[in-house]
């Protein structure tokens, strides 16, 4: 089967997402997100999001089959996102599955979370996913992956000691009184800002802290400096905090990302998750990555944010490198390290 027609769904927080792809040729991708019912707590709200994914998911599969012009019985494999994420909320993306697989009489696929968003890469992108770092953050993970072979291959160099990434967006945009979710709102409200304007310190980047986190990020210095500086600072201008924060977080993240490349000779890196739609993360990435002889690839900013065709992805791809289904039945696995990009 060398072009798999595969269904994805995606559950595991907030976007009740569905995803169909032939091979790497993406087509359909629906998201419903109840991004709007949280904001008002500042935070997802799993009961809340349970409840939302099981409302939305037979209408998302029925919109993902009609805008694809697929039949459900023409479908090779359903892949689903088996974890990590909030229990309960990847609990009906993965009994929908379970269901569809079956009745069907299909393989299942239950993939890792965070291998998909690297996974989704190969969907604009010709070339294979060829021994690659990446850099994934989102709001729930910060991870410095060494992928080898991204359907059975993942090393993780390092990670969040603390706050992932995304979560450090969406805590200042909630002291600046941007919103929620806060990384695209800090990411508008930086434009207009002088990312020079404010040096924020940059977690485990001193000597002293590389020996035992070379590879590891820590966001709550960051968040402390900038809510120190906002009670020191009334008349505080709040592009030029947003665009100071954003400009720590992307600066770590590069330098980190950068020196995994060359400690372990791979030139090539892969920027994904939903930080990785940030633009100033994007721009910087480019100049650096430029500079040092690095394949820079990040996936376009709609497909950064969780959805349906990464899920999708990484089940075609498991098919087509001969990786075992899992067996029907799987439950959820609210953590999976990266290192198990198919869960069997
Ligand atoms: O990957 P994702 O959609 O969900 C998780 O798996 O967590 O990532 C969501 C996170 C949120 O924290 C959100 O604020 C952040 O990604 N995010 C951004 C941007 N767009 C989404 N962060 C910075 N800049 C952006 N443009
Ligand atoms: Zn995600």
């Amino acid at each position: 089967m060398t072009q798999p027609l595969v269904l994805g769904i995606e559950t595991s927080c907030d976007e009740t997402a569905v995803g169909i792809v032939r091979g790497r040729t993406l087509l359909a991708n629906v998201i419903s997100s109840s991004v709007e019912e949280h904001a008002r707590f500042g935070g997802v709200v799993p009961e809340v999001a349970s409840r939302a994914h099981l409302e939305a998911m037979q209408p998302a599969i029925n919109r993902a089959l009609k805008e694809s012009g697929i039949n459900l019985k023409d479908l090779d494999a359903i892949a689903v996102t088996a974890g990590p994420g909030l229990v309960g909320a990847l609990l009906v993306g993965v009994s929908a599955a379970n269901g569809l697989a079956l009745a069907l009489n299909k393989p299942l696929y239950g993939v890792n979370h965070l291998a998909s968003h690297v996974a989704v890469d190969l969907l604009t992108h010709e070339k294979d996913i060829r021994p690659t770092i990446a850099l994934l953050v989102s709001g729930g993970h910060s991870s410095i992956l060494q992928v080898n072979d991204i359907t059975c291959d993942i090393q993780s160099l390092g990670q969040t000691v603390d706050d992932a990434a995304g979560e450090a967006f969406d805590k200042i945009a909630r002291l600046l009184k941007l919103g929620f979710p806060g990384g695209p709102l800090i990411d508008k409200d930086a434009r207009d800002g002088n990312e020079k304007a404010i040096n924020f310190p940059r977690g485990l980047t001193q000597s002293k802290d590389m020996a035992e986190h070379e590879f590891d990020f820590s966001f709550s210095g960051l968040k402390t400096a900038v809510s120190r500086y906002l009670q020191a600072t009334p008349d505080y201008v709040r592009a030029d905090v947003s665009a100071s924060f954003q400009e720590a977080v992307v600066d770590v993240l590069l330098q980190k990302s950068i020196k995994a490349c060359k400690e372990t000779g791979i030139d090539s890196l892969v920027i994904a998750g939903g930080v990785a739609a940030n633009s100033r993360l994007r721009t910087v990435a480019t100049e650096r990555c430029a500079s040092a002889g690095i394949e820079l690839r990040t996936p376009p900013p709609a497909l950064c944010t969780d959805n349906g065709a990464m899920v999708a992805a990484l089940g075609s791809l498991a098919i087509t490198s001969g990786r075992p289904a899992s067996a029907l039945g799987i439950e959820t696995a609210s953590s999976i390290s990266p290192s198990i990009p198919i869960w069997v």
